[in-house]
Protein backbone atom coordinates (compact mmCIF):
# COMPACT_ATOMS: atom_id res chain seq x y z
CA UNK A 1 0.00 0.00 0.00
CA UNK A 2 1.21 3.32 -0.92
CA UNK A 3 2.19 5.42 1.65
CA UNK A 4 -0.66 8.07 3.19
CA UNK A 5 1.33 10.98 2.66
CA UNK A 6 -0.26 11.91 -0.31
CA UNK A 7 -3.94 11.36 1.58
CA UNK A 8 -5.84 13.60 3.76
CA UNK A 9 -8.11 13.30 7.03
CA UNK A 10 -11.57 14.62 5.81
CA UNK A 11 -11.81 17.17 8.76
CA UNK A 12 -8.81 18.37 7.26
CA UNK A 13 -10.70 19.14 3.73
CA UNK A 14 -13.51 20.38 5.46
CA UNK A 15 -11.28 22.88 7.14
CA UNK A 16 -8.62 23.27 4.40
CA UNK A 17 -11.36 24.59 2.20
CA UNK A 18 -13.10 26.87 4.77
CA UNK A 19 -9.46 28.41 5.41
CA UNK A 20 -9.34 29.11 1.43
CA UNK A 21 -12.53 31.76 1.73
CA UNK A 22 -11.41 32.92 4.71
CA UNK A 23 -7.82 33.96 4.06
CA UNK A 24 -8.64 34.85 0.05
CA UNK A 25 -11.80 35.88 0.45
CA UNK A 26 -12.53 37.73 3.90
CA UNK A 27 -9.09 38.21 4.64
CA UNK A 28 -8.84 40.52 1.92
CA UNK A 29 -12.43 42.09 1.28
CA UNK A 30 -13.17 42.94 4.68
CA UNK A 31 -10.32 45.34 6.73
CA UNK A 32 -11.32 44.71 10.33
CA UNK A 33 -11.88 40.63 9.54
CA UNK A 34 -10.71 38.88 12.64
CA UNK A 35 -9.68 35.13 12.22
CA UNK A 36 -11.51 32.58 13.56
CA UNK A 37 -8.59 31.16 14.94
CA UNK A 38 -4.73 32.13 14.54
CA UNK A 39 -3.33 28.60 14.65
CA UNK A 40 -5.70 27.43 11.83
CA UNK A 41 -3.58 29.68 9.53
CA UNK A 42 -0.73 27.11 10.25
CA UNK A 43 -2.47 24.06 10.63
CA UNK A 44 -5.00 24.38 7.53
CA UNK A 45 -2.95 26.23 4.71
CA UNK A 46 -1.57 23.34 1.80
CA UNK A 47 0.83 24.77 0.23
CA UNK A 48 1.04 28.77 0.25
CA UNK A 49 4.31 30.09 1.12
CA UNK A 50 3.31 33.33 0.61
CA UNK A 51 0.84 32.88 3.33
CA UNK A 52 2.78 31.68 5.69
CA UNK A 53 4.17 28.27 7.05
CA UNK A 54 1.82 24.72 6.90
CA UNK A 55 1.54 22.15 9.16
CA UNK A 56 3.34 19.20 6.90
CA UNK A 57 1.01 16.95 4.68
CA UNK A 58 2.08 13.71 5.82
CA UNK A 59 1.22 14.61 8.96
CA UNK A 60 -2.05 15.50 8.94
CA UNK A 61 -3.92 12.30 9.91
CA UNK A 62 -1.94 12.91 13.41
CA UNK A 63 -4.32 16.03 14.16
CA UNK A 64 -6.75 14.79 16.80
CA UNK A 65 -7.52 18.49 17.63
CA UNK A 66 -9.16 20.76 16.46
CA UNK A 67 -11.98 18.31 16.82
CA UNK A 68 -14.48 17.68 14.04
CA UNK A 69 -16.62 20.14 16.15
CA UNK A 70 -14.67 22.75 15.98
CA UNK A 71 -13.66 22.14 12.53
CA UNK A 72 -17.98 22.78 11.94
CA UNK A 73 -17.62 25.28 14.40
CA UNK A 74 -15.24 26.85 11.79
CA UNK A 75 -17.13 26.19 8.68
CA UNK A 76 -20.03 27.74 10.27
CA UNK A 77 -18.54 31.10 11.33
CA UNK A 78 -17.24 31.13 8.11
CA UNK A 79 -20.06 30.37 5.95
CA UNK A 80 -22.27 33.81 7.67
CA UNK A 81 -19.18 35.72 7.49
CA UNK A 82 -19.47 34.82 3.84
CA UNK A 83 -22.73 35.24 3.53
CA UNK A 84 -22.64 38.64 4.96
CA UNK A 85 -20.59 39.73 2.59
CA UNK A 86 -22.31 38.35 -0.56
CA UNK A 87 -25.35 40.47 0.81
CA UNK A 88 -23.95 43.83 0.50
CA UNK A 89 -24.28 46.02 -2.67
CA UNK A 90 -21.07 46.31 -3.41
CA UNK A 91 -18.68 43.51 -4.20
CA UNK A 92 -15.77 44.30 -6.37
CA UNK A 93 -15.50 41.90 -9.27
CA UNK A 94 -11.88 40.73 -8.13
CA UNK A 95 -13.62 39.28 -4.98
CA UNK A 96 -15.98 37.62 -7.29
CA UNK A 97 -13.42 35.92 -8.94
CA UNK A 98 -12.02 34.99 -5.94
CA UNK A 99 -14.85 33.12 -4.38
CA UNK A 100 -15.76 31.45 -7.84
CA UNK A 101 -12.27 29.76 -7.48
CA UNK A 102 -12.67 28.70 -4.07
CA UNK A 103 -15.62 27.09 -5.01
CA UNK A 104 -14.22 24.98 -7.90
CA UNK A 105 -11.52 24.65 -5.40
CA UNK A 106 -14.39 22.81 -2.86
CA UNK A 107 -15.49 20.96 -5.91
CA UNK A 108 -11.31 19.36 -6.22
CA UNK A 109 -11.40 18.56 -2.66
CA UNK A 110 -14.53 16.86 -2.74
CA UNK A 111 -13.27 14.37 -4.86
CA UNK A 112 -10.48 13.96 -2.68
CA UNK A 113 -12.65 13.47 0.19
CA UNK A 114 -13.52 10.14 -1.73
CA UNK A 115 -10.13 9.39 -3.12
CA UNK A 116 -8.65 9.64 0.44
CA UNK A 117 -11.45 7.69 2.11
CA UNK A 118 -11.28 5.14 0.06
CA UNK A 119 -7.46 4.34 0.98
CA UNK A 120 -7.93 5.13 4.51
CA UNK A 121 -10.65 2.60 4.07
CA UNK A 122 -8.07 0.07 1.88
CA UNK A 123 -5.67 0.57 4.68
CA UNK A 124 -8.00 -0.79 6.86
CA UNK A 125 -7.62 -4.77 7.69
CA UNK A 126 -11.47 -4.72 8.01
CA UNK A 127 -11.46 -2.94 5.05
CA UNK A 128 -14.90 -1.13 5.63
CA UNK A 129 -17.42 0.00 3.30
CA UNK A 130 -18.17 3.52 2.21
CA UNK A 131 -21.28 3.05 0.27
CA UNK A 132 -24.02 0.09 1.54
CA UNK A 133 -24.41 -1.88 -1.43
CA UNK A 134 -22.32 -2.50 -5.25
CA UNK A 135 -23.76 -0.65 -7.62
CA UNK A 136 -24.66 -2.77 -10.78
CA UNK A 137 -22.15 -1.67 -13.47
CA UNK A 138 -24.28 0.36 -16.41
CA UNK A 139 -23.19 -2.34 -19.27
CA UNK A 140 -22.16 -5.54 -18.85
CA UNK A 141 -19.81 -6.01 -21.78
CA UNK A 142 -17.63 -3.72 -23.41
CA UNK A 143 -17.60 -2.77 -27.26
CA UNK A 144 -14.94 -3.85 -29.13
CA UNK A 145 -12.17 -1.13 -29.40
CA UNK A 146 -12.10 1.11 -32.60
CA UNK A 147 -9.41 3.45 -33.48
CA UNK A 148 -10.92 6.82 -34.33
CA UNK A 149 -8.68 8.83 -36.68
CA UNK A 150 -7.74 12.42 -36.46
CA UNK A 151 -6.09 14.11 -39.45
CA UNK A 152 -2.75 16.03 -39.46
CA UNK A 153 -3.23 20.32 -38.93
CA UNK A 154 -2.86 22.87 -37.09
CA UNK A 155 -5.55 22.87 -34.15
CA UNK A 156 -6.59 25.43 -31.23
CA UNK A 157 -5.95 24.54 -27.89
CA UNK A 158 -7.00 25.49 -24.72
CA UNK A 159 -9.52 27.79 -22.79
CA UNK A 160 -10.88 30.67 -25.28
CA UNK A 161 -14.14 31.17 -22.99
CA UNK A 162 -15.86 33.76 -20.79
CA UNK A 163 -16.70 31.14 -17.96
CA UNK A 164 -14.50 29.88 -15.13
CA UNK A 165 -11.29 28.07 -15.93
CA UNK A 166 -8.34 27.60 -14.51
CA UNK A 167 -5.64 30.01 -15.54
CA UNK A 168 -3.44 26.34 -16.31
CA UNK A 169 -6.39 25.91 -18.96
CA UNK A 170 -4.78 29.06 -20.97
CA UNK A 171 -3.71 30.90 -23.11
CA UNK A 172 -5.50 29.24 -26.00
CA UNK A 173 -2.99 28.68 -28.73
CA UNK A 174 -1.76 26.57 -32.05
CA UNK A 175 -0.50 23.51 -31.76
CA UNK A 176 0.62 21.43 -34.82
CA UNK A 177 -0.66 17.28 -34.56
CA UNK A 178 0.64 14.35 -36.48
CA UNK A 179 -2.18 12.02 -37.80
CA UNK A 180 -3.54 10.00 -35.04
CA UNK A 181 -5.43 7.54 -33.52
CA UNK A 182 -7.37 7.35 -30.64
CA UNK A 183 -9.10 4.37 -28.73
CA UNK A 184 -13.00 4.40 -29.04
CA UNK A 185 -13.25 3.36 -25.35
CA UNK A 186 -11.22 3.23 -22.30
CA UNK A 187 -8.71 0.12 -21.10
CA UNK A 188 -10.29 -2.57 -19.74
CA UNK A 189 -9.57 -4.84 -16.45
CA UNK A 190 -9.51 -7.78 -18.74
CA UNK A 191 -7.11 -6.29 -21.06
CA UNK A 192 -5.31 -4.81 -17.80
CA UNK A 193 -5.00 -8.36 -16.53
CA UNK A 194 -3.76 -10.01 -19.40
CA UNK A 195 -1.01 -7.99 -19.21
CA UNK A 196 -0.57 -8.43 -15.94
CA UNK A 197 -0.38 -12.70 -16.51
CA UNK A 198 1.72 -11.92 -19.51
CA UNK A 199 4.82 -11.24 -17.11
CA UNK A 200 3.73 -7.26 -17.22
CA UNK A 201 5.21 -6.87 -14.40
CA UNK A 202 8.41 -8.70 -14.64
CA UNK A 203 9.68 -7.59 -18.08
CA UNK A 204 11.58 -4.51 -18.29
CA UNK A 205 11.32 -3.99 -21.82
CA UNK A 206 8.02 -2.27 -21.31
CA UNK A 207 8.40 0.27 -18.60
CA UNK A 208 10.59 3.54 -18.04
CA UNK A 209 13.69 3.49 -16.91
CA UNK A 210 12.02 5.30 -14.05
CA UNK A 211 8.90 3.72 -13.77
CA UNK A 212 10.87 0.52 -13.62
CA UNK A 213 12.52 1.06 -10.35
CA UNK A 214 9.85 2.32 -8.48
CA UNK A 215 7.92 -0.70 -9.36
CA UNK A 216 10.38 -2.77 -8.48
CA UNK A 217 11.07 -1.11 -5.41
CA UNK A 218 7.12 -0.57 -4.27
CA UNK A 219 6.85 -4.58 -5.37
CA UNK A 220 3.91 -3.49 -7.96
CA UNK A 221 2.46 -6.57 -9.44
CA UNK A 222 -1.16 -5.51 -10.01
CA UNK A 223 -3.21 -1.64 -10.03
CA UNK A 224 -3.66 -0.71 -6.20
CA UNK A 225 -6.73 -1.87 -4.52
CA UNK A 226 -6.42 -5.21 -6.35
CA UNK A 227 -5.70 -8.48 -4.91
CA UNK A 228 -6.14 -11.89 -5.33
CA UNK A 229 -7.95 -14.77 -3.19
CA UNK A 230 -6.69 -18.53 -2.98
CA UNK A 231 -7.82 -19.66 -6.13
CA UNK A 232 -6.08 -17.30 -7.38
CA UNK A 233 -9.27 -15.58 -8.65
CA UNK A 234 -8.94 -11.32 -8.76
CA UNK A 235 -10.67 -8.69 -6.86
CA UNK A 236 -10.45 -5.19 -6.11
CA UNK A 237 -11.30 -3.15 -3.21
CA UNK A 238 -14.28 -0.20 -4.05
CA UNK A 239 -15.87 2.22 -2.30
CA UNK A 240 -18.61 -0.62 -1.72
CA UNK A 241 -16.21 -3.10 -0.26
CA UNK A 242 -13.89 -5.55 -1.77
CA UNK A 243 -15.68 -7.33 -4.95
CA UNK A 244 -14.56 -9.73 -7.74
CA UNK A 245 -12.96 -7.76 -10.69
CA UNK A 246 -15.01 -7.05 -13.61
CA UNK A 247 -13.75 -7.58 -16.62
CA UNK A 248 -15.25 -5.23 -18.69
CA UNK A 249 -14.86 -2.01 -16.28
CA UNK A 250 -12.03 0.61 -16.84
CA UNK A 251 -8.92 -0.53 -14.85
CA UNK A 252 -8.46 2.10 -12.57
CA UNK A 253 -5.92 2.93 -10.01
CA UNK A 254 -2.67 2.71 -12.48
CA UNK A 255 0.14 5.23 -11.90
CA UNK A 256 1.31 7.43 -15.27
CA UNK A 257 4.22 4.03 -14.88
CA UNK A 258 1.63 1.35 -15.44
CA UNK A 259 -0.41 3.15 -18.39
CA UNK A 260 2.76 3.62 -20.13
CA UNK A 261 4.28 0.37 -19.83
CA UNK A 262 0.69 -1.45 -20.73
CA UNK A 263 0.20 0.86 -23.85
CA UNK A 264 3.85 -0.30 -24.72
CA UNK A 265 3.13 -4.22 -24.52
CA UNK A 266 0.11 -3.23 -26.60
CA UNK A 267 1.99 -1.52 -29.47
CA UNK A 268 0.31 1.34 -29.21
CA UNK A 269 1.21 4.45 -26.39
CA UNK A 270 -0.56 7.26 -24.22
CA UNK A 271 -2.20 9.68 -25.97
CA UNK A 272 -0.41 13.77 -25.76
CA UNK A 273 -2.68 15.83 -23.64
CA UNK A 274 -3.36 17.96 -27.40
CA UNK A 275 -4.79 15.10 -29.15
CA UNK A 276 -6.96 14.48 -26.52
CA UNK A 277 -8.36 17.36 -26.36
CA UNK A 278 -8.98 17.85 -29.86
CA UNK A 279 -11.45 14.75 -29.43
CA UNK A 280 -12.73 15.83 -26.50
CA UNK A 281 -13.71 19.35 -27.75
CA UNK A 282 -16.74 17.82 -30.09
CA UNK A 283 -17.82 15.49 -27.31
CA UNK A 284 -20.82 16.36 -24.74
CA UNK A 285 -19.55 16.84 -21.25
CA UNK A 286 -21.99 13.37 -20.50
CA UNK A 287 -20.75 10.38 -18.31
CA UNK A 288 -20.65 8.42 -15.28
CA UNK A 289 -19.18 11.54 -12.44
CA UNK A 290 -20.06 11.65 -8.62
CA UNK A 291 -23.94 12.50 -9.31
CA UNK A 292 -24.55 8.28 -10.29
CA UNK A 293 -23.56 7.50 -7.08
CA UNK A 294 -21.45 4.66 -8.46
CA UNK A 295 -18.43 5.84 -6.96
CA UNK A 296 -16.84 3.89 -9.90
CA UNK A 297 -15.93 3.41 -13.25
CA UNK A 298 -18.32 1.31 -15.04
CA UNK A 299 -18.37 -0.34 -18.25
CA UNK A 300 -18.38 1.37 -21.68
CA UNK A 301 -22.33 1.23 -22.84
CA UNK A 302 -22.20 3.80 -25.59
CA UNK A 303 -22.25 2.62 -29.38
CA UNK A 304 -21.66 6.51 -30.43
CA UNK A 305 -17.31 6.84 -30.36
CA UNK A 306 -15.39 8.16 -28.51
CA UNK A 307 -16.96 6.75 -25.37
CA UNK A 308 -16.30 7.69 -21.46
CA UNK A 309 -14.08 10.74 -22.35
CA UNK A 310 -15.91 12.75 -19.52
CA UNK A 311 -16.54 10.66 -16.07
CA UNK A 312 -14.79 7.11 -14.89
CA UNK A 313 -11.36 7.39 -14.15
CA UNK A 314 -8.89 10.63 -15.64
CA UNK A 315 -6.74 9.54 -18.20
CA UNK A 316 -3.25 9.63 -18.39
CA UNK A 317 -1.75 11.40 -21.36
CA UNK A 318 2.10 11.36 -21.87
CA UNK A 319 2.46 15.23 -21.46
CA UNK A 320 3.97 16.61 -19.06
CA UNK A 321 2.45 19.39 -16.90
CA UNK A 322 3.78 22.93 -18.50
CA UNK A 323 2.66 26.01 -18.85
CA UNK A 324 1.17 26.64 -22.10
CA UNK A 325 2.62 29.54 -24.18
CA UNK A 326 2.90 32.99 -23.25
CA UNK A 327 1.06 31.76 -19.74
CA UNK A 328 1.48 33.51 -16.43
CA UNK A 329 0.49 32.69 -13.00
CA UNK A 330 -1.93 35.39 -11.46
CA UNK A 331 -0.34 38.11 -9.19
CA UNK A 332 -0.42 37.62 -5.29
CA UNK A 333 -0.11 34.26 -3.65
CA UNK A 334 -3.32 33.23 -5.80
CA UNK A 335 -0.36 32.65 -8.23
CA UNK A 336 0.54 29.84 -6.08
CA UNK A 337 -2.51 27.55 -6.60
CA UNK A 338 -1.33 25.65 -10.36
CA UNK A 339 1.82 27.21 -11.98
CA UNK A 340 4.55 26.62 -8.94
CA UNK A 341 3.57 22.58 -9.89
CA UNK A 342 4.39 22.60 -13.61
CA UNK A 343 7.87 20.35 -13.19
CA UNK A 344 7.94 16.81 -12.59
CA UNK A 345 4.11 15.74 -13.79
CA UNK A 346 1.80 14.22 -16.01
CA UNK A 347 -1.57 16.03 -17.22
CA UNK A 348 -4.07 13.57 -16.92
CA UNK A 349 -7.93 14.48 -18.72
CA UNK A 350 -11.31 13.90 -18.43
CA UNK A 351 -12.38 13.93 -14.67
CA UNK A 352 -13.91 10.69 -13.04
CA UNK A 353 -16.89 8.84 -11.14
CA UNK A 354 -15.77 10.89 -8.05
CA UNK A 355 -15.71 14.42 -10.31
CA UNK A 356 -18.50 16.53 -9.94
CA UNK A 357 -20.41 16.93 -13.45
CA UNK A 358 -19.76 20.53 -13.35
CA UNK A 359 -16.17 20.71 -12.20
CA UNK A 360 -14.92 19.62 -15.61
CA UNK A 361 -13.99 20.73 -19.09
CA UNK A 362 -12.08 19.28 -22.44
CA UNK A 363 -9.72 21.63 -21.01
CA UNK A 364 -9.41 20.96 -17.70
CA UNK A 365 -6.07 19.96 -16.65
CA UNK A 366 -5.25 17.62 -13.85
CA UNK A 367 -2.12 17.13 -12.90
CA UNK A 368 -0.32 13.70 -10.50
CA UNK A 369 3.07 12.75 -10.05
CA UNK A 370 3.67 9.51 -12.18
CA UNK A 371 3.71 7.39 -9.14
CA UNK A 372 0.68 8.65 -7.96
CA UNK A 373 -2.06 5.89 -7.69
CA UNK A 374 -4.61 6.81 -5.23
CA UNK A 375 -6.53 8.76 -8.06
CA UNK A 376 -9.17 7.21 -9.79
CA UNK A 377 -7.07 7.29 -12.84
CA UNK A 378 -7.01 4.98 -15.98
CA UNK A 379 -5.89 4.77 -19.31
CA UNK A 380 -6.92 5.26 -22.87
CA UNK A 381 -4.28 4.15 -25.79
CA UNK A 382 -3.67 6.00 -28.81
CA UNK A 383 -1.38 5.33 -31.76
CA UNK A 384 0.53 7.17 -34.61
CA UNK A 385 -0.79 6.86 -38.27
CA UNK A 386 1.53 5.34 -40.66
FE1 LIG B 1 -6.60 22.97 -1.65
Amino acid sequence: MQSMDDASPVKWHLAHTTWFFETFVLGTAISDYKPFSPDFRFLFNSYYQSVGGQHPRPRRGLLTRPTLDDVHAYRDTVDLCMKDLLARAEVAPSVLDVIELGLHHEQQHQELILTDVKHLFASNPLQPAYLKGVPASVSSRSPALQWLPHREGLYWIGYGGSSFAFDNESPRHRVFLRAFELASRLVTNAEYLAFVEDGGYERPEFWLSDGWIVARARGWRAPLYWDRDGSGGWFSLTLAGLRELSPHEPVCHVSLYEADAFARWSGARLPAETEWELAAAAASIAGNFVESGRLHPTAASADEWPTQLFGDVWEWTQSPYAPYPGYQPPPGPLGEYNGKFMCNQFVLRGGSCVTPRSHIRATYRNFFPPDARWQFSGIRLARDCD
